[in-house]
């Protein structure tokens, strides 16, 4: 099992979180775009990050019942983090949550950091499954889970109370035996991505596919 997340893809690095991050993290967290569907408000100051950081400070990866934000960095600086927290009390299931600085949005680096820390924890922690909760009207954390492989489970109805009304959720999962059938990687090359767009397109113009 690895304690201490250090890990790097085709475009970005997976590591703690440091006190050198608050700005970032900070910045990113402050849009309210960002901040209309997570658990934080707005502004969210370079305070708040710190004590983020410092609850998070002896939290080891993969450690069973207490959530660690994992920061994404591409060209020495922070643009996101992915959440992972194992249950507990089941302590080979996981769940997952994401945070991309706008401006590193659209170029597939949450598919390849998710796939990244999903891989991690399937085959270093054995986790049997993992799973992710999102408001319907997260657009592009929908089409980001179903992007990475993930299966809809669920549609709950008016079942969070967030931000002063009742919110619908959709909860996403996905299996070990699944990921390894899948054989996803952490991200498709960018040729792939564009093939696989054109499939989509056509398939949908012209009704064509299973
Ligand atoms: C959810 C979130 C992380 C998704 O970010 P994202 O940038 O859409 O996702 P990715 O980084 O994987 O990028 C996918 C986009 O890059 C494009 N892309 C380009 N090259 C790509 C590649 N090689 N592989 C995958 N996608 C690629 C995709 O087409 C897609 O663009 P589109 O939305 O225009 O179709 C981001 O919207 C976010 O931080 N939201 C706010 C926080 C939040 O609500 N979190 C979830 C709480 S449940």
């Amino acid at each position: 099992m690895t304690a201490e997340i250090r890990a790097a893809t085709e475009h970005l690095v997976l590591r703690r979180m440091t006190n050198d991050d608050d700005d970032a993290l900070a910045a990113y967290r402050s849009d309210p775009a960002q901040a209309r569907y997570q658990s934080w408000e707005t502004p969210y100051t370079l305070d708040c990050a710190r004590v983020l950081f410092a609850q998070m400070r002896n939290v080891r990866f993969g450690q069973p019942g207490v959530w660690l934000q994992t920061g994404i960095e591409t060209g020495g600086r922070l643009i996101g983090d992915i959440a992972v927290r194992v249950e507990g009390d089941q302590a080979r299931q996981a769940t997952v949550g994401f945070t991309l600085a706008v401006d590193a949005q659209g170029r597939g680096f949450a598919t390849e950091a998710l796939g990244a820390v999903m891989s991690l924890l399937f085959t270093e922690h054995e986790v049997h499954r993992i799973s992710a909760a999102c408001d319907t009207r997260n657009d592009r954390s929908v089409a980001l889970l179903e992007r990475i492989g993930m299966r809809r489970e669920a549609h709950h109805h008016k079942s969070a109370w967030w931000k002063g009304e009742w919110t619908n959720e959709y909860v996403y999962a996905i299996l070990a035996e699944e990921w390894a059938d899948k054989k996803p990687r952490s991200r498709p090359t960018t040729a792939e991505h564009i093939l696989g767009s054109l499939g989509r397109l056509l398939q949908r113009t012209t009704g064509a596919g299973p």
